[in-house]
């Protein structure tokens, strides 16, 4: 027998009461400087929300039904209170928080905490590139030395496997760019067997903040997105 779907959809009421998926924005102050930033990030700005105020937002959306909360913007973790948010966001049922980072400040304390309050909480690590060189290129938009760029991708790969060896979440993001596009498939192998990621997720650059500044390098035509799928 067919089923119609509006015999399960009540006409007069809308499906969902909320959005489904919110981005929070809780910091513009970031420790990188990253070529193809949509955020422009980089110093932190005088107005930003309390814990106490971002807290009553993280309620309010839970009360109003939204079900998928993304934690990014600058480097979250520059926020000395975000253990505390995070707890906070985990302890409301019925929302799959994430929170995206650059994966150079979590210390092996930060996550040790983070196992114990925070056991919901997925954590997603961008990582751009599969050797110190080509993570460097979107990560830093002047040209370094080979120990600064071998220090920042130990610093990052050290992050992510104390979020797996922690039996927390870890994902990993990826913005494929016209810079970095080919080596989506080595990160996409060291993320799931050397780090142990549950999930991989491929952004194509979007134009946007200090990614605006190198367009020629940056874009990725459409074809060659395609074909990475
Ligand atoms: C703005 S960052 C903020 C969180 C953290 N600082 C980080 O680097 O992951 C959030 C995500 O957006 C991605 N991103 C930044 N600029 C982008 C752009 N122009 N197009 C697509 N993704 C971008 C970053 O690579 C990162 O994965």
């Amino acid at each position: 027998m067919q089923h119609d779907i509006s015999e399960y959809i009540s006409r007069d009421e809308p499906l969902f009461s909320a959005p489904v998926h919110v981005d929070f924005d809780m910091t513009n102050a970031c420790n990188l400087a990253c070529h193809h930033c949509h955020a422009a990030s980089g110093r932190r700005q005088h107005d930003e929300l309390t814990s106490d105020e971002i807290k009553h937002v993280i309620a309010d959306l839970h009360q109003n039904g939204v079900i998928d909360l993304t934690i990014a913007r600058g480097e979250p973790f520059l926020r000395p209170d975000l253990s505390d948010i995070l707890e906070y966001a985990d302890s409301c049922q019925g929302i799959y928080t994430t929170v995206v980072t650059n994966g150079t400040l979590l210390k092996r304390e930060t996550v040790k905490k983070l196992s114990s309050n925070c056991r919901g909480i997925n954590f997603n690590i961008s990582i751009d590139g599969s050797t110190p060189d080509k993570l460097d290129i979107l990560r830093h938009r002047k040209k370094r030395d080979n120990d600064k760029k071998r220090q920042l991708f130990a610093q990052i790969i050290d992050d992510a496997k104390a979020i797996s060896d922690a039996g927390l979440t870890l994902g990993v993001s990826f913005v494929a760019s016209g810079m970095n596009a080919d080596d989506l498939e080595n990160v996409y192998d060291m993320a799931v067997n050397e780090l142990r990621a549950k999930s991989v997720t491929a952004i194509r650059f979007f134009p946007a903040g200090f990614g605006k500044n190198a367009l020629n390098e940056l874009v990725l035509k459409y074809e060659k997105w395609e074909k990475l799928f």
